[in-house]
């Protein structure tokens, strides 16, 4: 397949014709790779199941794990999900924006997007290319994260170029993503609402705005299938072997000078991802810096695992981040790119 790669630029009248060329393409059942303010998503009509099977095909991706129905606005996202009090409150708190909500599905939503599921995710972004898109489309994109099944989600063009080029119609490029990590997602159809993956908009940014309580899913608790199908997949996975170090600074730092020196002397290249901060403590190894705060950890942590996969990293030792707001979300991606390798000092 001969993919059509179109770069986002100052002139709104070429990108009104990209958003035209994309609408044609999604109309047709084809797909398109878009980028959102989280990470690039990876678009099909969401009310053509055939169009949302392509993406299981593209991706790779188990057919039991839904797909997040991107809306242009919260007027439009009623007729795919039914909007109780609390939704309506979170959406119009949060949307547009990095937050999706699991709500009962509107009969319209094929089994082919939700897994057949009666339940919906569903986000209104607010990257203004995802929103052009869907605005000028008038249409509900059905969207995961664009990378292969279980590589880190792509948020950059050349990302998704490396994994999909030839296995998707369209690929609208630009490098604006801010977020980096992927929406929030809260299951709204549950008495206390649940937060099925943690992302930018924090439990406790959610408790304040519904002035209730919200809780963290329990991943793990092995009953069951997991409430967010796809969190039980290993994801966002460098091809290195990967360790995070957490604890106090000095023995973290200690710990990883250790790691690093062992494996350098066995002939394995090693990269370690630190925080700004402590990046001047490591003396072997490929120090690459993830930022200074939360903020800039979360849109650089998948640049620097793909970094490290093109440099032909063998071993990733990351520092470990404080799990408060953002560093939830950090610390839940990094104990999965890691396969829960995680060494607390
Ligand atoms: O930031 C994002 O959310 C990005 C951009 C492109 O919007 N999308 C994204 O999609 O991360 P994906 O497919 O990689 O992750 C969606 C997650 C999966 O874990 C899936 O199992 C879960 O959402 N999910 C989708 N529908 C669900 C439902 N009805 N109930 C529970 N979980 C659901
Ligand atoms: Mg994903």
């Amino acid at each position: 397949m001969n993919t059509i790669i179109r770069y986002i630029t100052t002139d709104e009248k070429k990108n009104t014709e990209i958003f035209d060329k994309a609408r044609d393409v999604l109309k047709n059942g084809g797909l398109v790779y878009f980028p959102t303010e989280t990470v690039y998503g990876l678009g099909a009509d969401a009310l053509n199941p055939a169009a949302c099977k392509k993406i299981y095909e593209a991706k790779g991706r188990p057919s039991d794990n839904p797909l997040i129905v991107h809306a242009a606005s919260l007027k439009e996202a009623r007729s795919v999900a039914v909007f109780d009090k609390r939704a309506e409150i979170m959406a119009q708190h949060f949307w547009p924006g990095p937050l999706t909500l699991v709500l009962k599905k509107q009969p319209c939503v094929p089994d082919e997007v939700t897994g057949g599921l009666d339940t919906v995710a569903v986000r209104v972004p607010c990257h203004s290319t995802a929103r052009k898109l869907l605005e000028q489309s008038g249409m509900f994109i059905a969207a995961p994260s664009a990378n292969l099944s279980g590589r880190p989600s792509p948020t950059q063009a050349a990302h998704v170029i490396d994994d999909m080029d030839g296995r998707i119609d369209m690929i609208i490029a630009d490098d604006s993503v801010n977020v980096g990590l992927e929406s929030t997602i809260i299951d709204m159809t549950v008495d206390i609402p649940v937060i099925l993956r943690p992302g930018a908009v924090t439990k406790e940014d959610a408790q304040e705005v519904l002035g209730e309580n919200v809780t963290f899913a329990k991943e793990d608790a092995g009953e069951g299938s997991p409430k967010a199908p796809g969190m039980k997949y290993r994801h966002y996975a460098p091809r290195a072997e990967m360790h995070i170090v957490w604890g106090d600074v000095e023995k973290m730092s200690a710990t990883i000078n250790e790691m690093a020196a062992e494996a350098g002397s066995e002939g394995r290249k090693v990269f370690i991802l630190s925080g700004d901060d402590t990046a001047d403590r490591y003396t072997s190894g490929e120090v690459v810096c993830l930022g200074g705060n939360g903020h800039e950890v979360s849109v650089n942590l998948f640049k620097a695992l793909r970094r490290c996969d093109d440099e032909g990293a063998d071993v990733i030792l990351s520092e470990g981040f404080e799990e408060t707001g953002i560093g939830r979300a950090i610390m839940n991606r990094l104990i999965k790119a890691s396969g829960n390798n995680i060494i607390r000092v």
